[in-house]
């Protein structure tokens, strides 16, 4: 990501104060060493929102967002790494370098590529846009008006038709001067046996994708006749466009500044309820949820509203898209479309009042799953029902990390199944085991795959790693005692690597340039690390309490995982090798 280095964004996060830079926009009081206020990313009314101007960070333990003051102005202002740097830099008086001399030459040629890419789509999407108004494409101009599309909602989203030719965008851009090798690369163009182009869409209806900064990266292409197949066909993946990792119609949905977004199927769906005057909606471009598209909407929004077609096929859709935006930590609720086979037909036939009603009466995740599979169910009567009943809510269960809230699923479950919620929790225990991301990819690294991920656990690991990112040196006493097995998730282990790498070379952290080295879904995690006051006097006496605690769980997990497993033997291996 950094395309300017590391210094320069050092300098600019130490020459920003945070606690002046956040409360520009949230007023803060003093608590201790930090700055407390209410948070601007999440709804609440007392403040967990914590800001340190001596590390230079933010984290709201209450949603977990957390970064640096650049990452703070990125989520505030919707901006990019670089837009938000741009505007700290000028801030506080400091001339960012010009070019990007930090890239080698391979990637400067690659950024020429996407650069022109970028522009053939442009062209394209201009050239099927044109052809609206040509005599080859009365058929789409009827199409639209026949799904009450007007000349406005064209425009807006660069609607257009491909004329039913083999060489009609080929040659209007070759005569630009583009090389058809680039158009072809750009996605715009499929090649025959004999190695000839030829155009890709051909007597299509054009939907560009843009990017979040407004940027065609593709299209999707649906057929005006029903005689022909498939129904769309979209851009396969080029150097810039990637179905699974962008959404139809963010550019526009970002602007919204709400705080929720709904997520429809389709991308004539997303244009009806835009021509209606909500913009806070997306689509997948053809395949279902995927979780770097959750990650992407965590970026802008809090909650997402899940408003797929009321079939077969859209409730498998929505529960496996409750799944991934679990995953991905985010809020998710679920809004029925009834009478109506999707979202485009609802507002054609009810108009948007009514849809409006359907936000509002949207409910959370794991209450609409509730329903839904309460409804297959006999469970005042059938003993078996209310066991199914159970068993098809436990995998979602597994996946909600907040123990309040899963206290009051278990809860209302329990009233529902008429059962003790005592045998849900059981459960969940097992569910845990088998459901749990650990290793996924690599077992072997794992000090006890399978044991249930302890609360108590994650937080001796936190305080750790924050006492040791505070006192680097403390490390040096500890070596041999303190490694990384200690810590299991990928996040824990790559700071704790960057700790050892400073106390190595006897540097402190620096909030700034660290949070450069992790992946945005990881910064939370990191943040909330750095923000923890461990409040110990003798730091040391805390490290070593903090890795027995540590390590005194990981062997109780350990043996609890063997003597489930049923694997006597290498139980037995596990407790003689102490
Ligand atoms: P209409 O049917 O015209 O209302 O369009 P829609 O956008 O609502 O499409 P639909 O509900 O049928 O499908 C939802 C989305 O799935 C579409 O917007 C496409 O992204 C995708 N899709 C549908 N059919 C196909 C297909 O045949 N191939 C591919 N690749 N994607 C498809
Ligand atoms: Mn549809």
């Amino acid at each position: 990501m950094p395309r300017y280095p590391e210094y320069i964004i050092q300098e600019v996060i130490d020459k920003n104060d945070i606690v002046d830079v956040v409360s520009e926009y949230v007023p803060l009081k003093k608590s201790g060493s930090n700055y407390m206020g209410l948070c601007p990313f999440h709804n609440e009314k007392t403040p967990s929102f914590s800001v340190s101007s001596q590390k230079g960070i933010f984290h709201c333990f209450g949603c977990g967002e957390g970064g640096t003051s650049i990452s703070f102005v990125m989520k505030m202002e919707n901006l990019t790494f670089t837009e938000a740097l741009k505007k700290l830099a000028d801030r506080a008086g400091i001339a960012l370098p010009e070019t990007n001399y930090s890239d080698s030459k391979q990637e400067a040629a690659i950024r020429d590529k996407k650069e022109l890419y970028f522009e053939i789509n442009k062209e394209a999407a201009l050239f099927y846009y044109s052809m609206l108004s040509s005599s080859e494409g009365k058929a789409a101009v009827a199409y639209f008006k026949e799904r009450a599309l007007d000349g406005k909602c064209a425009k807006f989203y660069t609607l257009g038709y491909s004329p039913n030719k083999r060489r009609s965008l080929l040659d209007y851009l070759v005569e630009k001067g583009y090389k058809e090798d680039d158009i072809f690369a750009a996605g715009l163009a499929s090649k025959n046996d004999s190695g000839a182009y030829f155009d890709r869409f051909r007597g299509r209806i054009m939907f560009p994708i843009f990017n979040i900064n407004d940027k065609v990266i593709g299209f999707g292409a649906r057929r005006i006749t029903e005689d022909v197949n498939p129904k769309y066909l979209n851009t396969s993946d080029t150097l810039i466009y990637n179905k699974s990792k962008n959404l139809y119609s963010l550019n526009v949905a970002r602007r919204a500044k709400k705080g929720e977004v709904i997520l429809v199927e389709g991308y004539m769906d997303v244009i009806s309820v835009v021509k209606h005057g909500i913009a806070n909606v997306v689509a997948t471009l053809g395949t279902a949820l995927t979780s770097d598209q959750a990650k992407l909407l965590k970026r802008y929004f809090n909650e997402i509203i899940i408003c797929y077609d009321s079939d077969e096929a859209g409730l498998e859709a929505k529960k496996r898209a409750i799944m991934i935006l679990r995953d991905a930590d985010i809020k998710a609720s679920v809004m029925t479309v009834e009478g109506a086979k999707d979202t485009d037909e609802f507002l054609k036939k009810y108009g948007k009042d009514r849809f409006l009603t359907l936000i509002n009466k949207r409910k959370s995740d794991i209450l609409y799953l509730m329903d839904i599979f309460g409804a297959k169910y006999e469970l005042q009567i059938n003993v078996e029902d209310r066991i199914r009943y159970i068993s098809d809510l436990l995998p979602y269960l597994a996946k909600v990390k907040n123990d309040v809230e899963l206290d009051v699923y278990i809860e209302e479950i329990a009233k529902r199944a008429k059962t003790g919620t005592q045998a849900i929790y059981a459960q969940l225990g097992k569910t845990r085991v088998v459901k749990g991301d650990l290793g996924a990819k690599s077992p072997d690294i794992l000090p006890y795959a399978g044991a249930i991920v302890s609360d108590k656990l994650e937080k001796t690991r936190e305080l750790l790693l924050s006492v040791l990112a505070d006192n680097v040196s403390i490390l040096e006493r500890f070596s041999g005692i303190i490694s990384e097995d200690l810590f299991e998730n990928k996040t824990q282990k790559k700071l704790f690597e960057i700790i050892k790498e400073k106390a190595e070379s006897h540097q402190r952290i620096e909030a700034g340039s660290v949070m450069a080295l992790f992946d945005d879904d990881e910064i939370g995690e990191v943040t909330k690390i750095l923000t923890i006051d461990a409040m110990c006097d003798d730091k040391s006496k805390a490290v070593s309490d903090y890795v027995a605690a540590i390590k005194q769980e990981m062997r109780k997990a350990k043996i609890q995982a063997l003597l489930q497993s049923g694997d006597m033997q290498a139980l037995n291996e596990f407790l003689k090798n102490k």
